[in-house]
């Protein structure tokens, strides 16, 4: 029986730089899908998929950020979220009382591996869950309760996957293996932007991750990987090869808008728009008449 995953990391101290030059004033993760900023669907998903402790790794000068979700968690509980928050409430078993919330400062931008590392002393020996707030998910199931449901069944290390145009395989996280249920893929081995000639699937790693605390010996290593960056993709791989410890992607069910990219930010903002009821018709026949003209 393993423990139930109670903590969840947001690396939130990333450059923005395909951004720039909102992103020298404005953190990536602030930048608005249609209301509210993404950090807050983030921080949305992973209350409903019943975490209680949230670890935010940040960089100096992230005031607006961190302003932002101090009031949000007034009172260690969430304050401000959607109206249609309430009914959303039934997907997690109980509101969750007492939050957490913590800040680790990410003194260099090292890269995502080095992120999550800078939480080590906040995770201790627990599974914990990683979520990227800019891979934005329209789900009836929250993505990582997706997950966490084939954690529980399967143990181990389970990632979040998506299918992607193998033309852009050298964007993301690749992987390969075997499939073994429904959406369920046993994974015999990760690549870090790959080029589509070596890509070994069309598979992606989409920014969801329950992870054991085994993975901090591989992090620990401070490997520089693609782009002189430490890799969370490459310690994963390490850690597939070396520990016996069963690894799993599940293939996501839901609407995913890769707001890393400035077409996916654009996208997410008329899907999410669509998504109000008084917004729609306006959007809607603003679309229709964009085809037209
Ligand atoms: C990161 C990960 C990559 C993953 C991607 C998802 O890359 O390193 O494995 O596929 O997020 O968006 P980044 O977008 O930070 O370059």
């Amino acid at each position: 029986m393993v423990d139930e995953v109670k903590k969840v990391v947001f690396p939130v101290g990333g450059m923005g730089t395909r951004f720039l030059p909102i992103t020298s004033a404005i953190p990536k993760e602030m930048l608005p899908i249609v209301d509210r900023p993404l950090i807050e669907y983030a921080v949305r998903e992973a209350y409903l998929s019943g975490i209680n402790e949230f670890i935010f790794v940040t960089r100096e000068d992230r005031e607006i950020l961190e302003n932002y979700l101090n009031k949000l968690f007034k009172n260690n509980e969430i304050s401000f979220l959607p109206e249609s928050f309430s009914e959303d409430q039934n997907s997690c078993n109980s509101k969750q009382k007492n939050l957490s919330v913590s800040f680790v400062v990410q003194e260099q931008p090292l890269g995502l591996g080095h992120a999550i590392w800078c939480a080590r002393e906040r995770i201790g020996n627990e599974h914990f869950s990683v979520i990227l707030p800019d891979e934005l998910f329209l789900a009836n199931t929250p993505c990582l309760k997706q997950i966490l449901d084939i954690f529980y069944k399967q143990k181990g290390c389970v990632v979040g996957l998506n299918p992607i145009p193998i033309e852009q395989s050298q964007r993301y996280g690749i992987v390969d293996g075997q499939v073994v249920e429904d959406s369920v893929i046993k994974l015999s081995a990760l690549i870090e932007k790959p080029d589509p000639e070596n890509a070994p699937s069309n598979l992606a790693l989409v920014g969801r991750y329950v992870l054991p605390p085994e993975i901090f010996k591989y992090l620990d290593l401070q490997q520089r990987g693609i782009g002189g960056e430490i890799q969370l993709t490459d310690a994963m791989a390490n850690f597939l090869k070396v520990e016996n410890i069963p690894f799993h992607g599940v293939i996501l069910d839901g609407r995913r808008f890769d707001c890393g990219s400035k077409a996916g930010f654009v996208k997410a903002n008329l899907a999410f728009g669509l998504e109000q009821e008084e917004q729609y018709s306006e959007i809607f026949h603003y679309i229709e008449t964009m085809k037209t003209n």
